[in-house]
């Protein structure tokens, strides 16, 4: 009885329902529950006995509807489909994929190959057919961040402007260069001008504005090395230190000094004081503690010289062979002299007559 009551008021409802819905486009709503599809209202289907959408739409609060794909227009986010978001009105891909073909297609990460920046993530640019950074950046795993400057801290050559490099977490030149104020540039060889010493390279000091060798070095190729003292081996003037000159494969002093005490001291004039003739200017010998021309010489200011002979001209009786004079500019015997061919000699005269004569001159005065 209970039964057939209850069959009767459910073929009612239908009845009523499917009038209902198929007159006036009523029926329940999404989610309320549903014996069959003719109570549900209009394209919601009743489904494990509550009113729902056909599994390919999706309710937007009033309607079924077709979930849309990537450029067509949206209102909320559940009206496009699942990989997409509702962007500004209209269903697009996430910002980590691109459209491609109706589809959204993932980004591609710094070095993968690309057509085309837009197949790479953003912040990256596609060039040479790969994604990457623009020069001024790094890619940090995530994105593209700008490189860091001289001095700030890193942890990949990659994360320093570009001539940078990591060293010591740190951005920092390379040895071989130095830090312009702009980049890195290569630290300068000899001759090259320069403002500081960390311009130049490791064997060179900045002198005179210029990278050069050390005081006591010279260059040879592009290194430096020290300077010869007296005594040692050379090839060429410039390997031995500077008052040395290259005789014969050896540093010696100039011949106007002498080595003592591995220095180049100045060698004495004609009556200097001497202990050796080797402290003398050459041509000078050390006699009797000075430096003097052995006795046939005279010293001219600069060298001996022979001391000339008879009727030569002259300036002074030094320059005069011995036991001759210098009278009238030329070389002579005294007044009381005569030549013999070889000296000058006393003239030969009567003792008793020279005394006399000099006993009336001073009997005149
Ligand atoms: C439908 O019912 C489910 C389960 O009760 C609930 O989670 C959901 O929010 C409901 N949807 C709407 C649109 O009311
Ligand atoms: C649901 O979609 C229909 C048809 O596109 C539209 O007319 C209606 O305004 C939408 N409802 C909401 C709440 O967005
Ligand atoms: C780039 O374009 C060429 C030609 O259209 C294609 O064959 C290739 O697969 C593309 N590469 C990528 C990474 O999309
Ligand atoms: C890269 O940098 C961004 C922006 O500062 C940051 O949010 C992200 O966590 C970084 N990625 C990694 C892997 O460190
Ligand atoms: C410095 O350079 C100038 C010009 O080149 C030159 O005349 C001068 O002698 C140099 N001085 C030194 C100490 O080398
Ligand atoms: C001394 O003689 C030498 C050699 O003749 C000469 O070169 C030099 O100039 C002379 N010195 C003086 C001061 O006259
Ligand atoms: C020197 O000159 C005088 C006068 O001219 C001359 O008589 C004499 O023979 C000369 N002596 C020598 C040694 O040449």
């Amino acid at each position: 009885m209970v039964l057939i009551f209850s069959l009767i008021i459910s073929a009612i409802s239908i009845l009523v329902g499917s009038v209902n819905y198929i007159s006036i486009n009523e029926g329940y709503t999404f989610n309320s529950t549903c014996r069959n599809s003719f109570e549900c209202r209009g394209k919601l289907i009743c489904l494990e006995g509550t009113c729902r959408c056909s599994v390919e739409l999706i309710w937007n609060g009033t309607n079924c509807i077709m979930r849309q794909m990537a450029g067509l227009q949206c209102t909320s986010q559940i009206e496009c489909q699942d990989d997409l978001l509702c962007v500004e009105g209209s269903c697009s891909c996430h910002e980590t994929h691109y459209l491609k073909d109706k589809q959204c297609i993932i980004r591609k990460q710094s070095s993968e190959v690309c057509n085309n920046t837009e197949e790479c993530l953003s912040t990256l640019l596609c060039h040479r057919h790969t994604c990457q950074c623009m020069s001024s950046d790094y890619w940090n795993g995530t994105t593209c961040r700008l490189r860091r400057e001289i001095n700030f801290p890193c942890k990949n050559r990659l994360q320093c402007k570009e001539t940078l490099d990591c060293r010591e977490n740190s951005c920092q030149c390379h040895d071989t260069d130095y830090w312009d104020g702009v980049y890195c540039v290569n630290r300068k060889a000899a001759g090259m001008p320069c403002s500081s010493q960390n311009e130049c390279q490791d064997d060179f000091r900045c002198l005179n504005e210029s990278c050069s060798c050390q005081m006591l070095e010279y260059l040879n190729g592009d290194k430096c090395f020290r300077r010869q003292m007296a005594g040692m081996h050379c090839t060429s003037q410039i390997e031995c230190q500077d008052d040395l000159l290259c005789v014969e494969g050896i540093c010696l002093c100039h011949e106007t000094h002498y080595l003592k005490d591995k220095q180049c001291i100045i060698r004495k004039q004609s009556n200097e004081l001497c202990s050796t003739t080797e402290e003398c200017l050459s041509t000078l010998v050390c006699h009797r503690h000075i430096c003097q021309c052995i006795s046939s010489d005279y010293w001219n200011g600069t060298t001996c010289k022979l001391r000339r002979e008879m009727n030569f001209s002259c300036k002074n009786r030094l320059q005069c062979r011995e036991t001759l004079d210098c009278r009238e500019n030329t070389c002579q015997c005294h007044d009381t002299d005569y030549w013999d061919g070889v000296y000058c000699v006393n003239r030969k005269v009567d003792e008793s007559n020279f005394l006399k004569y000099s006993y009336m001159k001073q009997i005149q005065k």
